[in-house]
């Protein structure tokens, strides 16, 4: 290969930046790629401490974030800065990563701009717009205007070849959140909050759009509940900055002595908390990959999952948001030693830790063509 390919690298979000900085990394390595880094700061706490983790500075800064951001507006922001980023830049290529309206609205512009795409965590899909939400619908648009798809599973690949998509331009990787999870599961790892060592820990995550209202309202009255009638066990709940979460999370769950509320933990002391827990209630597509490699049973507060792979692999279930569904079944969990052990079983069907490689080999072989 003569010239160095300009490869653009995008990261909008907390989870956009885990699963990318493994790829970065790896792509840093190679002669051949001329790397830039292009944040567009959809988050911003939550982005900034994901990249310091990893010692990933961005090139380029779109500093988006607006507090309680709308979707349409976020939209509207991105494309535009995108777009100057973009006639500036004249990238070989773009790589995107899952389904954020950093995303799309990315991919649209690529589209405009004739620059072809790379989708990493490609194929994943429920089948309705609605749940989730708006997630489904972003990631079909970036399916949609990709040029390679890095499926994440057998599952994810045959997903896009049924709507059409040929099989020479999709490649089986794995999730690089496990390569993320390897990489730092080797270095100190310390919470940074106070957990009552003597008690079981149930560690909570809640943030999907469609969960919003009543929903959410129903899990953190079960949290409650079941907090109130296990003074065994403790709840740490790292509550998302989103308004529409920590508004009520606070008002429901603040205040009762086995209920820990804290800011978004940091990366590396998440992946501490997901190794001291006992159980998982989350609605997070990260999580749902990361728990099952580290041996943790995961009920997942949603109603239909893009990862089936490892509901059906037993160790995590898909229960809902009804109070009753939530009570029950991680009363279950904490009290039924059967019922926990058949889910903590540490299966990865979401990777092996080398997607980055396999993403990078993927890339010499096809900008050298
Ligand atoms: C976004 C993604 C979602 C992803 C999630 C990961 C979209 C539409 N949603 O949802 O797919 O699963 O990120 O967490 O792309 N905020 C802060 N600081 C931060 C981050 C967020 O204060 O570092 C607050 C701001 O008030 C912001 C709000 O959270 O306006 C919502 O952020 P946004 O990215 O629009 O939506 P998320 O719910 O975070
Ligand atoms: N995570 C984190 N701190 C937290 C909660 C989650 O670092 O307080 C990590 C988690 O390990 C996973 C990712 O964030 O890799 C998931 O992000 P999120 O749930 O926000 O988004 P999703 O995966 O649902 O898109």
């Amino acid at each position: 290969m003569s010239a160095r390919r300009r490869i653009m690298i995008v990261v909008g979000t907390r989870p956009e930046a885990i699963k990318m900085a493994p790829v970065i990394l790896a792509l840093r390595e190679q002669p051949w790629a001329d790397v830039r880094v292009l944040a567009t700061a959809q988050h911003r706490q939550m982005l900034d401490q994901v990249l310091a983790a990893f010692g990933i500075v961005p090139d380029i800064d779109l500093d988006i974030m607006q507090p309680g951001q709308a979707l349409t507006a976020l939209t509207a922001r991105l494309l535009l800065r995108i777009d100057d980023v973009l006639a500036t830049e004249r990238p070989d290529l773009v790589l995107l990563q899952g389904d954020t309206t950093t995303v799309m609205s990315v991919a649209m512009a690529c589209f405009y701009h004739r620059i072809p795409i790379g989708h990493v965590e490609a194929g994943l899909r429920t089948g309705d717009l609605d749940n989730p939400f708006p997630e489904e619908m972003n990631r079909i648009v970036a399916g949609r205007l990709a040029r390679w798809h890095f499926a994440p599973t057998e599952t994810s690949r045959g997903n896009l070849l049924r709507e059409g998509f040929a099989g020479d331009n999709i490649f089986v990787t794995g999730n690089t959140v496990i390569d993320a999870l390897h990489q730092v599961a080797e270095r100190e790892l310390d919470i940074g909050v106070d957990i009552d060592p003597d008690k079981r820990l149930v560690l909570v995550t809640a943030h999907r759009r469609e969960n919003f209202g009543e929903p959410f309202r129903a899990v953190c009255r079960a949290i409650r509940h079941l907090a109130d009638s296990n003074p065994d066990t403790i709840f740490l709940y790292p509550v998302h900055p989103n308004p529409n979460v920590s508004e009520v999370a606070r008002e429901m769950l603040a205040g009762h002595e086995r209920i820990t509320l804290c800011k978004p933990l940091d990366y590396l002391p998440f992946v501490a908390a997901m190794k001291r827990a006992h159980v998982i209630l989350t609605d997070s597509g990260g999580v749902q990959e990361e728990a099952p490699a580290l041996g943790k049973p995961v009920l997942v507060l949603r109603r239909e999952t893009e990862r089936p792979e490892a509901v059906e692999a037993g160790v995590v279930k898909l229960i809902g948001t009804d109070y009753d569904a939530v009570v029950n079944e991680t009363n279950r969990l904490l009290r039924d030693g059967a019922a926990w052990r058949a889910m903590a079983r540490g299966v990865s069907p979401y990777g092996d830790g080398r997607a980055a490689s396999r993403i990078t080999e993927v890339l010499r072989h096809q900008l050298a063509a």
